[in-house]
């Protein structure tokens, strides 16, 4: 019998589909005490205990959890790796806290030495958050994208990063240029993508940061290698938005700046898109785009509230980001309690279910790879979570008087955070233990 095989006991839960498309009924696969099982870093098989372990081999290992529920891995879809260091930073709105805060965080990384010892923090503190996938803005030096998949692949975490394009409207020591911007992008796509479990992401910062060339040269990178993804910022705040209207005037719009430089597509991820109109949502529903929700982050910032039944509406492939450091909490617990928030001042709701949706699948979906991440289903990667219901007194006691797995869900994101996961499995291996 293979040594890699092992099983896990507890109740078991994952997504199969958006609640907006099939109803919060059909959205879900529970199992109250269910047993999943892993082979050679895969789910190889996902059921009923009861009806499982009499399947099993007698030598195979099980590891039963008791108080515990088992979920597929999070999926953060947008973050910044060099602004673990500036998280909580005080006072300013998106244009000024870039200028103030972040630009002078991001320098340090043209040491690698430094940007090795972020990323060991920030891919613990990932782990220890229950995200098993992220896609994770470098800065400008490649040093910074060298260093987080250095570390990612030691713990084969699949992970997608890019360093940062930018070649204007920034500080002289944080600016490449059009071509550097190019050559050195296309040399961490020969290092890095595919390496693994690692994927590259083509990231101009922002269209105000770039230079039409720029935005050109990573279009043409796009159609280089058509397989790499794209990570950028759209429409998160007036004045940004404003900004992009006074610097490419011939436009329709801030969408239609990328549109117009060939990145749009199914590996395309806009973080933000708080003041998008409807026209620009239908064009990302044309191209297969997505967009990262970041609540946590728009809040802070002052940015303003994602309107996801626009996005439902033009049905906008959605995925749930930190931001951090704009964003304020590494846990997309901590983020979908304040995405709950977000619909609720504006009328809406969010169900537990959808919000189980959005940090799984909707995040898969949202990065074209839900043949192999994002649920629990025997053939996909075994990263998965192990949430643990008596993390906290007051969560221990709130569940007790929990009526179903919805109620226990919802305080789950609720009152979850750090503490809540218990052990975290990344292609099978335990990569965090609380
Ligand atoms: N827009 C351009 N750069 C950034 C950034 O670093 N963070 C956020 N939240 N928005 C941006
Ligand atoms: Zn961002």
């Amino acid at each position: 019998m293979s040594a890699t095989r092992k099983a896990y006991r507890a109740a078991l839960l994952h997504s199969v589909a958006d609640p907006a498309d099939v109803g919060v009924e059909q959205s879900y696969q529970y199992f109250e005490d269910g047993l999943l099982v892993v082979d050679n870093g895969k789910i190889s098989a996902l059921g009923h205990a009861g009806d499982l372990l009499p399947t099993l081999a007698a030598d195979i290992e099980v590891v039963h959890y008791q108080d515990a529920l088992i979920t597929p891995g999070f999926i953060d879809t947008h973050i910044h790796f060099p602004q673990t260091g500036m998280i909580g930073s005080y006072g300013e709105q998106l244009l000024d806290w870039l200028n103030t805060y972040t630009f002078p965080c991001e320098k340090q990384f043209a040491d690698k030495d430094h940007a090795d010892k972020v990323a060991k923090i920030f891919v613990e503190e990932l782990l220890r958050n229950g995200t098993t996938t992220a896609l994770v803005f470098g800065s400008v030096h490649p040093e910074s994208v060298n260093a987080f998949f250095e570390e990612a692949e030691r713990l084969d975490l699949r992970m997608i990063a890019g360093k940062v394009m930018m070649d204007r409207n920034a500080p002289d020591y944080l600016v490449d240029t059009a071509e550097t911007g190019y050559t050195e992008s296309k040399a961490l796509i020969q290092r890095w993508h595919g390496k693994g479990r690692l994927h590259y992401a083509v990231t101009p910062r922002f269209a105000p940061t770039s230079t039409p060339e720029q935005l050109a040269l990573a279009g043409q990178l796009l159609e280089e290698h058509p397989d790499v993804y794209m990570h950028t910022h759209l429409s998160e705040n007036l004045k940004e938005i404003e900004w992009v209207k006074a610097l490419f005037p011939e436009r329709s719009g801030y969408l239609d700046v990328y549109d117009h430089f060939k990145l749009l597509g199914k590996r395309s991820v806009f973080a933000h898109g708080v003041h998008l109109c409807d026209s620009e949502c239908e064009r990302l529903h044309e191209t297969e785009s997505a967009v990262a929700f970041c609540p946590t982050s728009n809040l802070f910032l002052g940015s303003g509230l994602f309107n996801l039944p626009q996005a439902e509406k033009f049905k906008v492939k959605v995925g749930l980001g930190t931001d951090v450091g704009a964003g304020t909490s590494f846990s997309l617990l901590n983020t979908l309690n304040e995405a709950y928030k977000v619909m609720q001042l504006q009328g809406a709701r969010l169900s537990p279910f959808k919000s189980l949706y959005l940090a799984t699948l909707g995040g898969a979906r949202a990065l074209s790879l839900d043949d192999r991440i994002g649920t629990l289903e025997p053939g996909t990667d075994a990263d998965f979570i192990v949430l643990d219901y008596k993390a906290t007194p007051l969560l221990d006691y709130r569940i007790q008087q929990s009526n179903n797995i919805e109620e226990t869900l919802f305080v789950l994101t609720t009152l979850g955070d750090d503490r809540t996961i218990r052990e975290t499995y990344a292609a099978g291996r335990c990569v965090h233990q609380r």
